[in-house]
Formats: C-alpha cells, sequence, structure tokens
C-alpha cells in the first residue's frame, strides 16, 4: 500500500485536474484496464476513494468490490448514478459539484433556446451548405415576451429564470412538489405546464423519478409551436417519442445537450433541422470546468486529512 491515498478514477477527467490527482493520490485508471475483474482484483484491496462522473457514478457492484472505500467523488451536481442507498449502509461519503457550474449552465440553457428559436446554428449550416442567394432561410420565432416553462426549479432552474426575466418571459414551473418561498407560479401537472408552455426547458435530476417524464402527452401538450430545450438527463425524455414529434412537427423544435445513451445519438436526429445538437456541454466552460474540478479535489483531501467535506450528499 502506498503512502498516498490510492483512488479510483473511473473515467478520463479534464488534464489539469488528473494533475491534481496523480500529485497527491496513487491514481488507478479504471477505463484504461482491458480486464476490470483482473485489475479490480489486483488493486480494489488499496482503493479508498473514487472520482466518477455525474453521468458514470458507482453502481453497487463496484462499491462491494472495494472494502476499504470511504468516498465517490462525482465530477458534477448531478450522482444519479451512484447507488445511494448502497453508499449509505456502508458508511461510504458522497459528493458532488453543487452551485459552482449554476450559472454557465444557466447560461448555456438561454443560449440554446435562442440558437434554436432563432434558427442561429441552422442558419450557419445554411451559409456553409451554400444556400444564402438561392433560398431564404425561415424567419425564426421571437424569445422576448413569451412563455418559458421550467421543469426543476433547483439552483439551475432559478439561474434560467432570472435570466428569463430579462427577457420579459412569462414564468412556471414544474417540480414534484410547491415551493412556498419561489416567486414563479407552480404547475402541478407537467403536460398542464407543457401546454401553456412556448419553451419547455428540463433542468430536474436524473434518475427513476424522472425517466421518460417528458413522453408523447407532454410533447402533444407542448404542441406544433412548442420548443423543448434539455440541459437535465437524456433519461428525462422519451427519445423515441421525441424524433417521432420532431419527424411529425407536432412540436417547433428542441435543443438537446443531453441524450439517452450517451455519447451515443441517434442518428435519426442528425437528419432533422429543427434540433439544435450540443454534447453535453451546458457547464463546460473552462473557468466552470476548473472549478468542477477544484470542489471534487477539494473533497477527496478533506475525507482524507480527517476534515469536513465541503459537498457531500451523503
Ligand atoms: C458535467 C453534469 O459536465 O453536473 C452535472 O451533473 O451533467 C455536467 O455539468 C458532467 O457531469 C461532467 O461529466
Amino acid at each position: 500500500m502506498s503512502a498516498r491515498p490510492d483512488i479510483l478514477v473511473t473515467g478520463p477527467l479534464d488534464a489539469g485536474l488528473m494533475a491534481k490527482l496523480e500529485d497527491a493520490f496513487a491514481v488507478h485508471k479504471l477505463w484504461l484496464t482491458a480486464d476490470r475483474d483482473r485489475f479490480l482484483a489486483e488493486c480494489a484491496g488499496s482503493i479508498r476513494g473514487i472520482a466518477t462522473r455525474s453521468v458514470v457514478g458507482a453502481n453497487a457492484a463496484l462499491m462491494a468490490a472495494l472494502p476499504r472505500l470511504e468516498i465517490i467523488a462525482c465530477f458534477g451536481v448531478g450522482y444519479e448514478a451512484v447507488d445511494l442507498p448502497a453508499a449509505r449502509s456502508r458508511g461510504i461519503r458522497v459528493t458532488n459539484t453543487p452551485d459552482v457550474l449554476t450559472e454557465d449552465t444557466a447560461d448555456f440553457a438561454i443560449g440554446a433556446i435562442f440558437a434554436l428559436a432563432r434558427r442561429i446554428v441552422e442558419g450557419d449550416r445554411f451559409i456553409r451548405a451554400g444556400r444564402w442567394g438561392r433560398e431564404v432561410l425561415p424567419s425564426s420565432v421571437r424569445v422576448r415576451g413569451k412563455r418559458l416553462g421550467i421543469v426543476g426549479l433547483g439552483r439551475i432552474g432559478l439561474g434560467i429564470a432570472c435570466r428569463a426575466e430579462a427577457f420579459n418571459m412569462t414564468i412556471a414551473w414544474h417540480g414534484p412538489q410547491p415551493k412556498p418561498a419561489i416567486p414563479y407560479r407552480y404547475v402541478a401537472d407537467i403536460a398542464e405546464l407543457a401546454g401553456e408552455s412556448d419553451f419547455l426547458v428540463l433542468t430536474c435530476p436524473g434518475g427513476p423519478a424522472t425517466r421518460h417524464l417528458v413522453g408523447r402527452a407532454v410533447l402533444d401538450a407542448l404542441g406544433p409551436r412548442g420548443m423543448l430545450v434539455n440541459i437535465a438527463r437524456g433519461s428525462v425524455v422519451d427519445e423515441l417519442a421525441l424524433l417521432q414529434a420532431l419527424r411529425d412537427k407536432t412540436i417547433a423544435g428542441a435543443a438537446l445537450d443531453v441524450f439517452a445513451d450517451e455519447p451515443a445519438v441517434p442518428e435519426a436526429f442528425h437528419a432533422l433541422d429543427n434540433v439544435v445538437l450540443t454534447p453535453h456541454i451546458a457547464s463546460t466552460t473552462v473557468e466552470t470546468r476548473a472549478a468542477i474540478g477544484d470542489l471534487l479535489f477539494a473533497n477527496l483531501s478533506a475525507q482524507f486529512s480527517g476534515k469536513a467535506l465541503p459537498s457531500a450528499v451523503a
């Protein structure tokens, strides 16, 4: 066993963070191994921490393979891929990286609304394809003054709402329960919210509780002038129903930063003009990535030096 705490990293992380981790800890890189079972058998007895991305997390089987595991640190605010009951039952601490990514993610959501509604990405494709001058790009739709429905009014949802106020948008929201201190109108039924929204933005957590929350009924309610923006998790949307709605134009369009089976994006999306696709980058600015990395590192360091964890969820 080395003097530095041993940690397992489940997949590639930003270079700056990896360098810090490798400086402070004995790092074991799970994704580089061809034989995962053998790899774990060799180092499992020494691993005290896991650094993992939010969408990868750590399941009960991985925890069970690591008898000395003390902490699972997520790179991101989401932690739905960590089996929390399994962690709690062994007293394994779980941390995420809230707050540091709120503002950039909310900025991105507004950007996605504009990219879609104002045909910014479509316009770019239009020029590159040499169509300007020979054809007319259809007019876009105005964002200012429209109705914004937010699904999940946590930190990021609130950040989006406060930005949307600057565009004079009417804001309503849906979540599992009303929040009395929130100044925006709560709508208990998500389909009802969709029915009264021009833009429906998803910012809720992933996991079983929100799986396929947006399916055919919600998309039908959003209607042929409505647009969907998903910066939450791909699992929140029934992707097949969404593809159908985009093809049939029963909704006007979608901006998608997250997908059900990342990094795989169904080919069928590629052919559609009414969709803007981005590779899960809502929080990905240089500044925020560094802050996420610093917070993850601070959580691991605190655990191994017996200090209070800066951002524990369990
Ligand atoms: C991260 C995210 O970029 O915070 C989250 O939960 O989904 C993103 O902001 C992602 O987790 C990095 O893998």
